[in-house]
């Protein structure tokens, strides 16, 4: 028998990921979403990938804007990774806290206080199954913040706050 949907989504509970905010467009028309499925493609030239729902709103806005950020989340910023996963009442523009966001190279809103923040262009759009693999070249990039970044495993937030001993 296949390895089911459910059997998958009880195991990746287990895998830590790091929670960004991706983000697209220019105000007022900015949109974004909380992602963990996102990782670097390449060192040269800098590109990354994310695993984005074809069905998102975001999915077809970074395809038409050609340019996306992604924002590694610090642990003081939960409320926004509840906010760009649709799990409070505000959305569209009002997500966008004047003076939170800036803006690099792509145009593309960049979360100020982030931990990371990569600026990129959208160069490969490939569908797979429900997603679409987004490969963005970083045309931007800078550490934002020095702190903890935010974590999702087993259904909860953490943090990454210390380092183990090498020895
Ligand atoms: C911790 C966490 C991680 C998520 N990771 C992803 C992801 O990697 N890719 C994705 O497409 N959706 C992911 N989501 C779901 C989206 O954030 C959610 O579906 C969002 O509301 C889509 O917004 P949109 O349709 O307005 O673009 C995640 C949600 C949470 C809470």
């Amino acid at each position: 028998m296949a390895f089911s949907a459910d059997q998958f989504r009880q195991l990746m509970r287990q895998h830590p990921a790091a929670v960004t905010v991706i983000a697209t467009g220019t105000a007022p028309n900015r949109t974004g979403l909380t992602a963990t499925a996102v990782m670097s493609l390449s060192a040269d030239p800098a590109s990354i990938v994310c695993a984005i729902n074809r069905s998102s709103f975001t999915c077809a806005k970074i395809i038409e804007n050609k340019s996306f950020s992604v924002n590694t989340l610090t642990t003081h910023q939960r409320e926004l990774a509840s906010t760009f996963a649709g799990q409070t009442a505000l959305t569209g523009e009002l997500r966008f806290t004047p003076d939170e966001w800036c803006t690099l190279e792509s145009g593309a809103p960049v979360l100020r206080h982030a931990v990371i923040n990569l600026d990129c262009e959208l160069i490969q759009a490939i569908e797979s199954g429900t997603h679409t693999l987004l490969l963005g070249r970083v045309v931007a990039g800078q550490q934002s913040a020095d702190e903890s970044a935010l974590v999702y495993v087993d259904g909860h937030w953490a943090g990454v706050d210390h380092n183990l001993a090498t020895n």
